[in-house]
């Protein structure tokens, strides 16, 4: 709530630096470890060894973090949550897909709005906050997401980076 206000009136500035986005993406899976063995979700990631981007790393934390969260609280015993890594020419690709309860065209249109719940069942856990700010910290942050779903099948947010170089030996000489 106070994040998504401070972001919202710039109070909040990204600090990019270039990290390792696959170790990030890793720890924070682990993070809902907890959660998908208790719920009997099933989880796989496939991402690359290492993926260098230049973000603001906490704000990204929350990206991932509210992303895996919606994935997991819409996704029922006996389904999948998927996360995925590549890479795409000078950008890196991010999805977190799930095959759970999925989204209407109603809801799709509205889930970046502040406080927007399509799934009022689930509207204890959260605030309907959580993809507005999602959104708002990757318009600051040169990146982009893209969503789709189907009412049963399941939903797709796929977040695309630029990707930064990967870190060299400083050269002597000039
Ligand atoms: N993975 C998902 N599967 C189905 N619906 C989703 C998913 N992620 C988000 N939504 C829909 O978007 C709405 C807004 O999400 P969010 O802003 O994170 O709020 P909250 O999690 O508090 O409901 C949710 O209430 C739900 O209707
Ligand atoms: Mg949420």
């Amino acid at each position: 709530m106070l994040k998504l206000n401070k972001l919202e009136k710039q109070a909040i500035k990204p600090a990019p630096e270039r990290y390792d986005l696959c170790r990030q993406l890793c720890d924070c899976a682990l993070q809902f470890e907890e959660i998908w063995e208790r719920r009997q979700i099933e989880f796989e990631a496939e991402l690359e060894d290492q993926a260098w981007i230049g973000a603001d790393m906490g704000l990204m934390e929350l990206v991932w973090a509210n992303l895996l969260s919606n994935a997991f609280k819409f996704t029922g015993p006996g389904g999948t949550v998927y996360l995925e890594q590549r890479r795409a020419g000078d950008r890196i690709q991010v999805s977190v897909r799930d095959t759970g309860c999925g989204m209407d065209e109603e809801t799709r249109r509205h889930i970046f709005d502040k406080f927007y719940q399509g799934d009022t069942s689930h509207s204890m856990e959260g605030n309907g906050l959580g993809l507005a700010l999602v959104k708002r910290i990757l318009e600051l942050s040169d990146a982009r997401i893209f969503v789709e779903s189907e009412p049963g099948k399941g939903s797709a947010f796929l977040v695309e980076l630029p990707a930064a170089e990967f870190p060299k030996m400083r050269s002597t000489g000039r």
